[in-house]
């Protein structure tokens, strides 16, 4: 045998070959994605310049640290929820609380409070908001000491550690509920958010005609001993993008309702001193079969941990 290809030649060679076990399941992954690459080239006649355009966008975008923008706004984060929510539904699981996707913008170790805290530093801005629920069992039983990670956008729609503007942790906390699982915290009421102008993933979105926003969102992690990482958001009502997220992730059954004008009797240790708008909301776990489930982890941190 030679060393002059067709292209089919070439295909084979490229997703046959290899001289050590390596890992069967990864070679099948490549081998599929190589080859549905080879004939989107020879279908669409894809030239030189075209594919080599795309290689360097590829380059920038991993240089940015957007890869995980991307990957929301091609729909891949809702596709893995929609395979899980299926995958829940064949065995039979309590489905709880709709998982909504991470996003990429989750940053781990936030500062830790007990039942409540403020997002906002003590600084106020925008319109308060007080959210505040417990974190159930499937039974609709109490989970004391269950870890509710938050995060979410400032009044520009750009979130701490990505945005150097902001103080670290800004907008993030830990709370650890009490013992009737309760938790509670005051923020403002977050505006949407829009993928970052003039970076890789804005110049893709642009080549498609496509928009980069996301309707108000609000980010959860909650966890506990023996109950499945619940990933999930809540959505503010009335947002232009509640039907049109960049990133597919809205649910739903994740719209909150808001009772502005909420008194402040009871309220007064979130610093509030004018009536305000509050959002009441329960998460409901799943119980975890595997330890793993339960895990506190991110995505990420999930895969390398
Ligand atoms: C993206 C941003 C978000 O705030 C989010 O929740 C999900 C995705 C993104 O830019 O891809
Ligand atoms: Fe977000």
């Amino acid at each position: 045998m030679g060393n002059e290809f067709t292209a089919a030649e070439l295909l084979a060679r490229v997703n046959d070959s290899h001289s050590a076990a390596g890992d069967e399941r990864v070679r099948t992954i490549t081998a599929r994605i190589v080859s549905d690459l080879f004939r989107t080239i020879e279908e669409l006649d894809v030239s030189a310049n075209e594919f080599w355009a795309a290689a360097d966008w590829l380059a920038r975008l991993g240089a940015s640290g957007q890869v995980g923008l991307i990957t929301a706004g091609l729909g891949f984060d809702r596709l893995l929820d929609i395979r899980a929510d299926e995958a829940d539904r064949r065995a039979g699981r309590a489905a709880g609380t709709p998982r909504a996707i991470e996003g990429p913008l989750y940053v781990a170790g936030a500062p830790l409070s007990k039942y409540e805290t403020r997002l906002d530093e003590g600084q106020p801005r925008g319109e308060v908001l007080v959210m505040e629920g417990r974190v159930l069992d499937e039974h609709g039983r109490a989970v004391a000491g269950a870890m509710v990670d938050v995060w979410h956008a400032n009044e520009n729609g750009r979130y701490s550690h990505f945005d150097p503007e902001q103080a670290e942790y800004a907008l993030r906390r830990r709370i650890q509920t009490d013992a009737q699982g309760r938790y509670r915290f005051r923020s403002f009421i977050p505006p949407g958010y829009a993928i970052p102008p003039g970076s890789p993933t804005a110049e893709l979105f642009e080549a498609l005609g496509r928009h980069g926003h996301r309707p108000a969102h609000i980010h959860f992690l909650v966890a506990a001993s023996g109950q499945r990482l619940l990933t999930t958001q809540i959505n503010i009502p009335g947002d232009t993008f509640l039907d049109d997220d960049f990133a597919f992730a809205t649910r739903d059954g994740l719209v909150v309702s808001l009772e502005p004008g909420t008194p402040v009797s009871g309220y007064e240790s979130l610093g509030v001193t004018r009536p305000f708008t509050r959002v009441r909301f329960d998460f409901v776990l799943q119980p975890a079969l595997t330890e793993d489930e339960s895990k506190p982890l991110a995505r990420m941190a999930r895969v390398t941990a």
